[in-house]
């Protein structure tokens, strides 16, 4: 993992639409989600969270904390922060 490149918070904020690609952050990581987005079971509300922090919406909606969506998560990891 030390090998992934590091991105800043505006690099990701850039990555806020499925035309431009669809990036998050979590935890100090950075995820590209483009390809996850269809397949959400919560539907289009995933991309209120586009190009920003995870955090906020994963402690209102506390189904994500389980560990097979952190697994899911982790397939599309692409840097740091
Ligand atoms: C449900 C993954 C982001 C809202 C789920 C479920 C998964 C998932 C696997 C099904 C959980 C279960 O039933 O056990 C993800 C991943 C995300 C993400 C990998 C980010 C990469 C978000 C965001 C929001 C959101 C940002 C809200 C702003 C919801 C809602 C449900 C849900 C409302 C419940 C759907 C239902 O059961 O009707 N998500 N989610 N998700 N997600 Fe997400």
């Amino acid at each position: 993992t030390s090998s992934l490149p590091i991105y800043t918070i505006e690099e990701v904020a850039k990555h806020c639409s499925l035309d431009s690609g669809v990036w998050v952050a979590y935890k100090g990581e950075v995820f590209d989600i483009t390809e996850f987005v269809a397949l959400h079971p919560g539907g289009d509300k995933i991309l209120l969270a586009a190009g920003g922090s995870l955090e906020p919406y994963w402690g209102l909606y506390a189904v994500h904390q389980q560990d097979h969506i952190l697994q899911i998560l982790t397939e599309y990891k692409i840097g740091v922060l």
